[in-house]
């Protein structure tokens, strides 16, 4: 297993749409076992591939926080196919946006099929902050991120912020 980058905004490569998976190999199982990795270490409880500049649909979770009783889920081609009406607030994070956290509402709960690391087509019923976690991991692979849930005001204002930042970085590299 190896540890990946996770690129940050503002990396255009964030608002690609991933291309779906059409072969779950022993390639496609090393990618998840490095997103996981990368994932642990970050340390998140998400990661979408495109996040490691990988533009496939395939994303990593786990929302277990517990290092000894880990509870890893990896999900290829996944699809939302019921969301509920009712809806649950949650402040969330991401690790392409650092530091940057805010409360975003969701569906609060919700249906997804994807494909299961031995390729196996496989349904999922989230509710809590795993329903968040799969959300906002999906949107990842259509090139979305949980500030596009905010206010026009308020997501200018991160993007502005992480901007600058890149460019202070940039002007500083030698
Ligand atoms: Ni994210």
């Amino acid at each position: 297993m190896a540890k990946r980058n996770i690129i940050t905004l503002p990396d255009p490569l964030l608002r690609k749409t991933s291309e779906p998976v059409e072969r779950v190999d022993d390639e496609m199982r090393t990618l998840i076992d490095d997103m996981l990795e990368t994932m642990y270490e970050a340390p998140g409880i998400g990661l979408a591939g495109i996040q490691i500049a990988v533009p496939r649909r395939v994303l990593v979770m786990d929302v277990s926080r517990d290092e000894d009783a880990r509870a890893p889920h990896a999900l290829i081609n996944p699809e939302v196919v019921w969301t509920s009406d009712e809806m649950a607030p949650y402040e969330e994070g991401c690790l392409s946006i650092p530091e940057y956290y805010a409360e975003i509402e969701r569906p609060a709960r919700c249906r997804v099929t994807y494909i299961d690391r031995d390729g196996a087509r496989q349904e999922m019923e989230a509710d809590g902050i795993l329903a968040t976690c799969v959300q906002h991991e999906i949107d990842h692979l259509n090139g979305l991120l949980f500030i596009d849930y905010l206010s026009k005001l308020k997501r200018d204002r991160v993007i502005k912020k992480f901007a600058k930042a890149e460019k202070q970085r940039a002007t500083h590299a030698l």
